[in-house]
C-alpha cells in the first residue's frame, strides 16, 4: 500500500521549486486534482514541469514568471487559489484566478486585505470571492495579526514576502500548520518563528534548487486509520508518514479517546519530521474539542464525527465555525449525513454534538462535491448495516485518487502495512 504524498507539502514544494533558480526534483507528489491544479497554473505562468522516472522536475526561473495568456483555473483547491495569489502578487505580471462553483463561494478577502496592505494590487468580485485579478505591484513590508487561524493566509503572505522589499511580521492567534516556515528555513531563507510570531526578513529572497521525497499525507491516512479502529482485530501501519506536530491533532485526539495509536518520528525531510504510525482496532470514548484544539485537526473533523458515532458517550466540537467555509459547509454536511444514517447528532452554530455508540444504516450521501465528506461517509458505509451511495463519488480525487482501493485492503482481522 502506498499512501499519496502530503497535499499541503506538495502545493508548497511545487511553488517554491518554481521560485528556485534552477531545476528541483520532487518525488511522491500528491496525485490529487488539487495539486494538479497548482501544477497547471504554474505551467501556464511559464514554469516547465516534467516527469523523469518517479521524480517530477520543476525548472525554477529564480522568481521570473510569464504573464498567463488565459485564466489560472484553481479548480476546487483553496490552497492553490490563496497561496498562488501570494506567490504571484509581487512578480510583475498580471493574472486572473478562477475556480469551480464551490471555490468561487469561498472567502478570499482574508488574503486580499493583508496582501493589499503589503502593497499588492488585487481585485475580487463584489462578494469578496473569485475571480481574483492580480496586477503588477511592488511590495513593501507588513506587520499583521492574522484574525482567523489559517495556514493558507499565513502562507500566502510569506510567499508574497519573498518578493517584498520590507520585513513581513505575522502574528497568529493559534498555531496553524507550519510547512511554509519549515521549508523556507530548511532552504536557507532568513525567517524566524517563535511564540506564534513569524518574521521574514526584507527580500527579495533567492531560493536554491532542492530535492524532496514528499512523505505520506496524514490527512489521507486518517480515513484508513479510522476504519482500522472500527473493524475487529484490524491493524494498520504507515512507514513514511509526515509527522509534523501541527498535522497530528486527529491522532492526539484518538489517543485522548482511548484508541490504540502511536507514532515515532524517524528522520526529517526539509525540516519536516517523517516516520511511522500504527493503529489497532480498539474501544474508544467521546471527546470534547474546543477552538484551541482545532487547527491541528481541522481537516479531520468529518472522519472524527463518524468515529464519534461509534464512541462510548458524547462528543462535542465547538469553536469550529471555519468548517462552514471549507470545500462545503462541513458542519451541515456532517450532521445531515450522519442523521440520515441513524446517528444521534445535533448541529450547533459552530460545531456539533454526537452521542454514541449508535448502529448506522445505509443512506444516500450528499457529498456537496467535498472530498473529505465523501471519504468520511464511505468509511461509515463500511460499518453500516446496508451500503451508502455517494452523489458525486469523483470528488474524492481532489486529494486521494486510489482511496477506494486502499480502503478495500483494510479488513477485519488483518494487519495492513503501508509505505
Ligand atoms: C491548508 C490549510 C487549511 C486546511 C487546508 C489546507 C494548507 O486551510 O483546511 O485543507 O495547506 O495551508 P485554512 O488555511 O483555510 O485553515
Amino acid at each position: 500500500m502506498r499512501l499519496p504524498g502530503d497535499k499541503s507539502l506538495s502545493h508548497r514544494a511545487l511553488m517554491l521549486a518554481a521560485l528556485a533558480d534552477g531545476p528541483s526534483r520532487l518525488a511522491n507528489l500528491s496525485p490529487g486534482d488539487d495539486v494538479q491544479a497548482t501544477r497547471r497554473c504554474l505551467e501556464r505562468c511559464g514554469i516547465a514541469i516534467t516527469e523523469e522516472g518517479r521524480e517530477t522536475v520543476v525548472e525554477g526561473r529564480g522568481g521570473a514568471f510569464d504573464a498567463p495568456r488565459s485564466d489560472l483555473d484553481c479548480g476546487n483547491s483553496g490552497t492553490t487559489a490563496r497561496l498562488l495569489t501570494g506567490l504571484l502578487a509581487g512578480r510583475g505580471i498580471p493574472a486572473r484566478l478562477t475556480g469551480d462553483a464551490s471555490l468561487s463561494r469561498r472567502p478570499m478577502d482574508r488574503i486580499v486585505a493583508p496582501l493589499t496592505q503589503l502593497g499588492a494590487r488585487l481585485k475580487l468580485s463584489p462578494e469578496g470571492t473569485l475571480p481574483l485579478e492580480i496586477r503588477p505591484a511592488r511590495l513593501g513590508g507588513l506587520d499583521y495579526r492574522i484574525p482567523v487561524p489559517s495556514a493558507q493566509v499565513k502562507s500566502a503572505l510569506l510567499l508574497a514576502g519573498l518578493a517584498a522589499e520590507g520585513v513581513v511580521t505575522l502574528r497568529e492567534s493559534l498555531p496553524t500548520r507550519d510547512h511554509t516556515e519549515r521549508l523556507l528555513q530548511a532552504l536557507g531563507v532568513a525567517i524566524t518563528s517563535s511564540q506564534q510570531r513569524i518574521v521574514l526578513e526584507a527580500g527579495p529572497h533567492q531560493i536554491a534548487p532542492f530535492r524532496l521525497d514528499v512523505p505520506g499525507d496524514p490527512s489521507s491516512a486518517a480515513f484508513l486509520t479510522a476504519l482500522a479502529l472500527l473493524l475487529p482485530g484490524t491493524g494498520l501501519s504507515f512507514g513514511h508518514l509526515l509527522l509534523n506536530p501541527t498535522r497530528l491533532g486527529f491522532y492526539r485526539a484518538l489517543k485522548r479517546m482511548g484508541a490504540q495509536v502511536s507514532w515515532t518520528p524517524q528522520w526529517t525531510a526539509l525540516g519536516e519530521p517523517v516516520g511511522e504510525l500504527t493503529a489497532q482496532a480498539s474501544a474508544f470514548s467521546g471527546i470534547a474539542l474546543e477552538a484551541t484544539d482545532l487547527p491541528d485537526l481541522i481537516d479531520e473533523l468529518p472522519i472524527l464525527a463518524v468515529l464519534a458515532s461509534q464512541a462510548q458517550g458524547e462528543t462535542v466540537v465547538r469553536g469550529a465555525a471555519e468548517l462552514r467555509v471549507k470545500e462545503s459547509d462541513r458542519i451541515r454536511a456532517i450532521c445531515e449525513n450522519l442523521d440520515a444514517m441513524g446517528g444521534r447528532v445535533e448541529e450547533l452554530p459552530d460545531g456539533f454534538r454526537i452521542k454514541g455508540p449508535t448502529p448506522l444504516s445505509g443512506a444516500a450521501i450528499s457529498t456537496y462535491g467535498d472530498h473529505r465528506i465523501a471519504m468520511a461517509f464511505t468509511v461509515a458505509g463500511r460499518i453500516s448495516a446496508t451500503p451508502v451511495t455517494l452523489d458525486q463519488p469523483g470528488c474524492i480525487d481532489a486529494s486521494f485518487p486510489g482511496f477506494h482501493d486502499l480502503l478495500a485492503q483494510v479488513k477485519p482481522g488483518r494487519m495492513v502495512v503501508a509505505t
